[in-house]
């Protein structure tokens, strides 16, 4: 795995010139765009600090005075520059794969800052001799095989449990393959015993984009009961990520985060953390903090004017195959960089694949946009860099902005 920016560094002085908050703001998005280009060109990943500081607080506020730990979700975004900023504010970080660990690592985090979630972990966690780090078990097997060095090495250790509500979206009726089922749990209560371990965490996580705070809770109720009925005396509960970010909507444009509210979520969480007992609540939020940390800038190549077509069609150097897997359920804004006159038509951006698959969506696009112009897909910090393809090309540049600099951490084509 390539974490991005792991080697390369270069960067160019850059003053932004911003009033109040970023998030939002189209001026902020711009310059640092402008930024990223000049030395980047397109497309042009342009992650940006400030943006992410503001979720992060408004996280910190809305779970204030409560014993709640944010854990950072790497492969919602591998990028060393921003998890390197994470860590310098002594944050943890969740990891799901050999490669991920291995990253967290090297970056320096402690082991007991490093949580280690995800399925089939017997597979290749046994090899790390690392004392002390937090792993979540997915099942019976990973607890026969990785129990003894757990005990060993002195993991804290946890189990993930799989929730009613996680059904394969693809296969309706289907469970989701994470975790232990409820007839599942006392095995593993069984095998964690073996090796003297006890689940000091249960954890779960529904899915992305969760639709309301009552699925945590739940969910929560449901995880509490399995623990305490294999006599589990859990102190943390883990419940994953899910938040849906906000701004962004559904294909059809509905916004994702219309049946929810962080505040509904503080009453949820308080409410666990009394009638549980709990220590700690922890939670692995990756969309909804990171999507709006980063916007994608793509230049407008071809255009298609003829009505006949039914939608006005640019041909972009960057979109959905290449760069925005996402924009395959969901709909983010588009605007271009400099403001363009003219009447708002449906205009279907494409990338520059030979795919029909590739498009970012139908938008309402002014119809001064032109040839060379660069659009910016808004919202683009949550993985797409963890999804990129090189389909017929190379990668897009990235970069990172931070106390006034753009940094290009990945030049184009790497
Ligand atoms: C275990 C776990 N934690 C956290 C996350 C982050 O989810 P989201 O980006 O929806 O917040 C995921 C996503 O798949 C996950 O599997």
């Amino acid at each position: 795995m390539k974490i991005t920016g792991m080697k390369e560094r270069g960067g160019k002085v850059w003053a932004p010139r911003r009033g109040g908050s970023p998030v939002g703001e189209l001026g902020f998005w711009r310059a640092a765009a402008r930024g990223a280009i000049e030395v980047g060109g397109t497309p042009c990943f342009v992650f940006a600090a400030d943006p992410l500081v503001e979720q992060v607080g408004r996280l910190e506020e809305a779970f204030a005075g409560l014993p709640v730990r944010h854990w950072w979700s790497f492969k919602t975004l591998p990028l060393r520059a921003v998890v390197e900023w994470w860590k310098r504010q002594g944050r943890p970080v969740e990891v799901v794969s050999e490669a991920e660990l291995k990253a967290v690592l090297e970056l320096g985090f402690e082991p007991g800052s490093i949580l280690v979630n995800g399925p089939a972990k017997h597979a290749w966690l046994g090899g790390y001799a690392v004392e002390g780090l937090r792993v979540n078990f997915d099942s019976v097997a990973e607890i026969r095989v990785l129990g003894r060095v757990a005990k060993k090495r002195r993991w804290r250790v946890g189990a993930r449990l799989s929730m009613a509500t996680e059904e394969n979206f693809e296969f309706p009726g289907v469970r989701a393959q994470f975790g232990l089922l409820a007839g599942e749990v006392s095995e593993a209560a069984v095998q964690m015993r073996k090796f003297g371990l006890e689940a000091e965490v249960v954890h779960f996580h529904l899915r992305t984009n969760v639709g309301e705070a009552r699925y945590y809770r739940d969910a929560m109720a449901c995880a509490m009961a399995l623990a305490e009925g294999v006599g589990w005396s859990v102190s943390i509960l883990d419940i994953g990520g899910g938040f849906p970010p906000g701004r962004i909507c559904t294909r059809g444009g509905l916004p994702l985060d219309a049946g929810f509210s962080l505040a509904s979520m503080r009453g949820v969480v308080a409410e666990a953390l009394a009638r549980y007992g709990l220590r700690e609540l922890w939670m692995e939020n990756g969309r909804w903090l990171t999507a709006p940390g980063a916007v994608l800038a793509i230049k407008v190549l071809d255009i298609k004017d003829d009505p006949a077509r039914g939608a006005r069609t640019l041909i972009c150097d960057g979109g959905r195959t290449l760069q925005a897997m996402v924009a395959t359920w969901e709909k983010h804004a588009i605007t271009p960089l400099v403001d363009r006159r003219g009447r708002r038509v449906a205009t279907l951006v494409h990338g520059p694949t030979c795919m029909a698959f590739d498009n970012l969506g139908l938008h309402d696009l002014p119809v001064g946009v032109k040839e060379g112009d660069v659009l910016l897909w808004w919202d683009a910090g949550a993985y797409q860099l963890s999804w990129e393809t090189r389909f017929s090309h190379g990668l897009a540049a990235v970069a990172w902005v931070e106390g006034g600099r753009v940094t290009v951490v990945r030049h184009p084509g790497a």
